[in-house]
């Protein structure tokens, strides 16, 4: 019996082929099948009930009838009508074990699910902060959910593009330089460059708020970058080359890699043919000294201009967002763009989408998928936006080693006989991963509160938690004197029996349904939660039935419980961007 396909396309192709033998025959009707509440079957076909109302039938006769008429899958199913004609399908014992069988390493999980993004070349944008800044907290959301999300795609078939859109090209410039030629301190720059350029940056901006003839100063200092001084130009290269170096320790310790890194500054020499595009096509126009365009279909976008160029003749934000999705769908030939960015700029985004769309259109290009995955603040637990008690901004790297501190003594209290090194490079991936996964957990258009003790903790839905159902299966099989990917072991299983067997086997099946969600909507919560649950429909399992046992059938069906529990939580843990542990 071959179960290595996706269950509802092979469900659904069934029953599209038995409604004409039924007799259902309306153009463009097709029953459907999805995944149901466990608790009632694994699947539910949807539609009979309608078809049924509009034909005035009796709509448990005719999914009666529809059920004789069903093939070849049959025999893998037990097929009940439920209520007023519900049709609920629950894979019998034994065809969950063959599904697990057919499913047992990563590759066989990612055959199956990689038909979804075919064919798709994704750009994905996001981490993107600005230069001469440190990180903060606030950067921490798009970095997590970006790269959570390129690794969804990746695994579902899609060609990913990741791009760190770095905003290197702002008005900050012109009063970090002013300030970086009066005021430079040369041991602080030595000490930590990136602390000495956000001093810089703060000093130029209040003597430029208190003092015209400064901020004048300062708007030449730009105005000499954006002509290519050349010494302005070394400057801004070596501030921008040394915030890199500090972005990309951050990045490592997320275990981020990006394929392109084109920044604002990337995209200079290509916004004269953005202004000469837009008016050509009578979409952008000149008001008040400024080359703007106006949505005169959208209730407020008719009225607020979505400013291309500045009236002092400068590019900004929006230029460089158009250049970069012609550049996108040009070089890279994207499909899909995707941008994860805080919600607060969902109107630069809806403002840009709505501009390419008519652009290309106008100009005949293809427009690849835009879409804005849009994100909430990270609140202290008070409520308001998390910063330090002093009300600075948190910076990502301190927050990361706070993490991997607290993570440590957890893991000390946890096990304390491990050496102090094994203890400490533990702590590293439950640390980072805990911040990973309170960031994933959550539906990510929300916002959410910071709060280390539910965060760094082995109860709940936590990365210690997951990481830890990890790590005991891997003793389980240390202590039986096996290797965890073994297949020899599981040979001669028979059918699952218990309650609990059961339920774990039918919770594993459901890995493609929790992953196909977070793939369609792009939110990987709907996986963390599916994690969480097949943890604890294991916990549940390896308390109520023993797997080092005599019988050796039962033993086999037990270990490939295991054994595909462990598979699951890995491949998942894995394709949230966590790293993973064989001992806790
Ligand atoms: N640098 C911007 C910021 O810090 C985010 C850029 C997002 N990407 C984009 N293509 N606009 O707010």
């Amino acid at each position: 019996m071959d179960l290595s396909f996706d269950l509802v396309t092979a469900l659904d192709r069934m029953l599209a082929g038995a409604a004409p033998h039924a007799g259902l025959v309306e153009p463009g009707f097709t029953p459907e099948v999805r995944p149901a509440d466990p608790v009632h079957g694994d699947f539910q076909a949807n539609g009979v009930l309608a078809y049924a109302k509009r034909h005035r039938q009796n709509p448990r006769a005719l999914a009666d009838t529809l059920v004789r008429q069903l093939g070849e899958l049959t025999p893998l199913f037990d097929i009940a009508i439920a209520g007023p004609g519900f049709i609920n399908f629950k894979l019998k014992p034994a065809t969950l074990l063959a599904w697990l069988k057919a499913h047992a390493t990563r590759d066989a999980l990612a055959a199956g699910a990689a038909a979804a993004e075919h064919g798709h070349t994704v750009v994905v944008d996001y981490s993107s902060p600005n230069t001469a800044k440190q990180m903060h907290v606030g950067h921490l959301r798009s970095a997590v959910i970006g790269e959570a999300i390129c690794r969804l795609l990746e695994f579902s078939g899609a060609k990913v593009i990741r791009d760190n859109h770095v905003g290197d090209w702002g008005t900050q410039f012109g009063k970090l330089l002013w300030a970086y030629k009066r005021h430079l301190d040369p041991a602080a720059l030595a000490r930590d460059p990136l602390e000495e350029f956000e001093r810089l940056y703060k000093t130029g901006n209040h003597a430029a708020e208190a003092d015209p003839a400064v901020l004048k100063e300062a708007q030449q200092e730009l105005v000499k970058l954006q002509a290519h001084d050349p010494e302005n130009l070394a400057l801004w290269k070596k501030i921008n080359d040394t915030s890199l170096a500090a972005f990309q320790q951050i990045y490592d310790q997320l275990g981020i890699r990006f394929d392109a890194m084109l920044g604002e500054s990337f995209y200079n020499d290509r916004v004269d043919q953005i202004y000469r595009e837009l008016m050509a096509c009578g979409l952008a126009g000149e008001s008040q000294g400024a080359l703007v365009v106006f949505h005169p279909e959208h209730p407020r976008f008719k009225t607020q201009p979505f400013i291309i160029r500045k009236s002092d003749g400068a590019a900004n934000y929006a230029t460089n967002d158009l250049a970069t999705i012609l550049y996108r769908a040009e070089h890279f030939h994207a499909t899909d763009a995707l941008y994860v960015v805080d919600k607060r700029q969902s109107d630069h985004f809806d403002q840009l989408f709505l501009t390419a769309g008519k652009w290309f259109e106008k100009t005949d290009r293809a427009l690849p998928r835009l879409e804005h995955l849009d994100f909430g603040t990270v609140l202290g637990e008070n409520g308001k936006p998390l910063q330090t008690r002093s009300g600075e901004n948190i910076r990502l790297k301190d927050l990361l080693a706070e993490a991997v501190e607290r993570s440590y003594r957890l893991v000390s209290e946890k096990n304390p006989e491990l050496p102090d090194s094994d203890r400490r490079a533990i702590a590293q991936i439950v640390g980072v991963g805990s911040v990973q996964y309170a960031d994933l957990s959550q539906n990510r258009s929300s916002d959410y509160v910071f709060a280390w003790d539910k965060m760094i903790s082995l109860d709940g839905n936590t990365a210690a938690y997951l990481l830890y159902a990890v790590a005991r299966i891997h003793s389980i099989f240390r202590k039986l004197g096996l290797p965890p990917g073994d297949a020899a072991p599981e040979a001669g299983a028979i059918p699952f029996e218990t309650p609990a067997e059961l339920a774990l086997a039918r919770k594993l099946t459901h890995f493609p349904d929790a992953l196909d969600l977070a793939v369609q909507q792009l939110r990987p919560h709907f996986l963390c939660t599916y994690l969480y649950e097949l943890a604890g429909e294991f916990s549940t399992f390896y308390n109520a039935d023993k797997v080092a046992l005599e019988d050796a059938p039962v033993r086999a069906r037990r270990l490939i419980l295991c054994n595909r529990t462990r598979l699951l939580l890995e491949t998942g843990l894995q394709l949230l961007g966590l790293r993973l542990l064989t001992k806790m």
